[in-house]
């Protein structure tokens, strides 16, 4: 599927609130802050489709709210412990201007 880059907030948005639910046509993403770094993921858990827009971010890891799976936000891989081991979808993310631009399929 083809790939494009979509704008998702402006830089500061979401490194004040770390992190940033987005859907485009339907599906749904997250875009990530940590250390002044952009991540983007599929915004569904891969251990029981929870949406991870109610996920809680607290420094390089994403924590699940529904059974507390958490997630490295440099790999989208879970942590030892974590009710699943199926890493998260990663997408690629640009900044341009202070916005930040993730590359989805659209
Ligand atoms: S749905 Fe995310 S940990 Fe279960």
């Amino acid at each position: 599927m083809e790939l494009t880059a979509v704008a998702v907030a402006k830089t500061s948005e979401i490194a004040k609130l770390k992190l940033k639910a987005f859907r485009v046509k339907g599906k749904q993403y997250v875009v990530v802050e940590y250390n002044g770094s952009f991540f983007c993921f599929d915004g569904i858990c891969p251990h029981a489709e929870g949406p991870l827009a109610f996920a809680q971010v607290h420094g390089k890891y994403l924590y699940c709210s529904y059974h507390q799976a958490i997630f490295d936000v440099l790999t989208g891989k879970p942590l030892p412990g974590s009710p699943t081991d199926i890493p998260l979808k990663r997408y690629d993310v640009s900044v341009e201007e202070d916005v930040v631009y993730a590359k989805v399929p659209a």
